[in-house]
């Protein structure tokens, strides 16, 4: 039988700076929930990618004395060594500028243009003629001027192409009201449901003012602006317009994962477009929060970004990986604080799993040269509380309650840890009588190592591979799935564990 599907997507990055750790926590979420799929038996599309066009990149490249393209092919090389270092096992990666994205948004424009919604028009704006920049009122500096230069702007008209946004209004507001899974969390629905209620005008959806982006077909002074271009892109790779197969398996994606400012581009917009197309709308599509430093946004402006290649090189990228899906509750915004990070690492993943999985393996390397004998079923054990652990956690991470899914494993870590004191297997090791309670003891911690294992995967995948190396059961980490982890009792009689390998350094504050 062939494996339900399952499409998720992050956004497509814009290549106008480095990609700052507020980024890697959506592409982080992204992946660990792309692999719990994977893990529960999906076939997973999983997909990023970059937003390359616009007036500002061109102007950039401009200023550097390079073309476009050459500019944002460099940035878009450090994003994918990013996520490479991040471990991210995204299926593709779209580059907006790509000419099989350029095909499909053509395509599109064209369709829906034929069908009659979209038209010519006029777009009117306020002008800054020394930038080249439309800026809407709020936009404008305090003293209503350009908000980048600071001079005096304009109001100015352009020829431009418009998409009939008021024709779809209700339809769409419709299909927030009746579909509460579609877009999540609520209260990101409400917000939408009353900007709709306000009206809806339509979309400029092209500029004459600059050239780099995709033009538009038949009147090529045109270029298409932003949204319709950027939103697109997730049509793109699974085959819209070239691979009817593809698309009818990964249509209509799973999840849209986006940054809480660009809900409304995502549910409102790209639901009009999808509906002019008459194609279905996204399953869902689910604002998260931002990753704040005291309090305000990362931004290159205000000088406070954070680097995640340089975490990265400095505290590898699970521990990264772990502190943000642990600190932050998906949904909320969540604050970035070294020390936090450092405090993580030393008591959650140095001193609660490291210790864990380096006191078994030394105890059974010690009492039972390395060997797990057959353990016997009436002796206090970890099994019920595993196996619990494993069915909350499923429910957990199909709810995308991923903060409460880390805690959970790590409540059955500390619980581990808690059993060795209490069982206190060196002592039983002393004592004859006692051999088969040490036996059944380091059994039920080796076995619970396995299946932590499996259950940290989606977080911190060099890790758990990691632990599966130092048990010796390396051979089946590409193939494990999470049925593997249901089953309390599958390391096999005299099966032998390797030497324990110290999993995180301590960092000295
Ligand atoms: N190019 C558009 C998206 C087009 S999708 C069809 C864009 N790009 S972006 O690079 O500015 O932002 C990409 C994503 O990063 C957004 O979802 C945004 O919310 C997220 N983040 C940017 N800064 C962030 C934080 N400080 N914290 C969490 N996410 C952040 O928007």
């Amino acid at each position: 039988m062939s494996k339900p599907a399952y499409y998720i997507t992050t956004p497509i990055y814009y290549p106008s700076a480095k990609l700052h750790i507020g980024h890697a926590y959506c592409t982080t979420i992204a992946d660990t929930i792309a692999r719990y799929k994977r893990l529960t038996g999906y076939d997973v599309f999983f997909l990023t990618g970059s937003d390359e066009h616009g007036q500002k990149i061109q102007r950039t490249a401009e200023a550097q004395g390079i073309t476009p393209i050459e500019y944002v092919d460099k940035i878009v090389d450090s994003f994918k060594e990013l996520w490479r270092r991040l471990n991210i096992s995204n299926d593709d990666f779209i580059r907006t500028s790509e000419p099989r994205h350029h095909e499909v948004v053509q395509e599109i424009f064209r369709r829906i243009r034929d069908k009659g919604d979209i038209y010519k028009g006029e777009y009117t704006g306020l002008y800054c003629t020394p930038c080249e920049s439309y800026w809407t009122e709020i936009q404008l500096d305090e003293n209503g001027c350009c908000p980048d230069c600071h001079r005096p702007v304009e109001k100015v008209s352009e020829e431009a192409y418009f998409f009939k946004m008021s024709k779809y209004a209700d339809a769409v507001l419709k299909h927030i009201e009746d579909n509460p899974e579609f877009l999540e969390p609520k209260s990101r629905r409400n917000e939408m449901i009353n900007f709709i209620k306000q009206g809806l005008e339509d979309l400029c959806v092209s500029r004459t003012s600059f050239n780099w982006g995709i033009p538009v077909p038949d009147d090529e002074k045109h270029v298409i602006y932003v949204w319709f271009d950027a939103l697109t892109n997730y049509l793109t790779p699974i085959g819209y317009l070239d691979d009817a197969e593809k698309f009818a398996k990964y249509w209509p994606a799973d999840l849209h994962l986006v940054g809480k400012e660009i809900v409304r581009f995502h549910t409102i917009i790209w639901g009009c477009i999808l509906m002019a197309l008459g194609i279905e709308l996204p399953k869902k599509v689910y604002g998260h929060g931002w990753l704040v430093i005291s309090g305000d946004k990362m931004s290159k402006s205000k000088g406070n970004v954070v680097d995640p290649m340089l975490l990265i090189d400095e505290f590898s990228a699970d521990a990264i990986r772990y502190f943000l899906l642990r600190e932050i509750v998906l949904g909320q915004d969540g604050n970035f604080n070294r020390d936090a990070l450092i405090q993580r690492i030393n008591a959650d993943l140095a001193n609660d799993l490291g210790n864990l999985l380096h006191r078994t393996l030394n105890m059974i390397n010690k009492f039972q040269k390395g060997s797990l004998l057959e353990p016997n079923e009436d002796t206090v054990s970890l099994k019920t509380e595993a196996l619990d652990t494993v069915k909350e956690y499923r429910a957990l991470m199909d709810n995308l309650q991923i903060s409460d899914a880390v805690k959970l494993v790590w409540k059955f870590i500390t619980r581990c840890n808690k059993y060795i004191d209490e069982t206190a297997p060196w002592k039983l090791a002393k004592d004859e009588t006692q051999k088969q309670a040490l036996i059944n003891v380091l059994y039920n911690l080796a076995e619970s190592l396995r299946i932590i294992a499996i259950l940290i995967s989606p977080f911190m995948p060099t890790t758990s591979r990691r632990i599966f190396e130092q048990l010796k059961i390396a051979q089946n980490f590409d193939t494990m799935q999470f049925a593997d982890a249901e089953i309390f009792g599958k390391l096999e009689n005299n099966h032998v564990v390797g030497k324990p390998e110290q999993l995180f350094p301590r960092i000295e504050i």
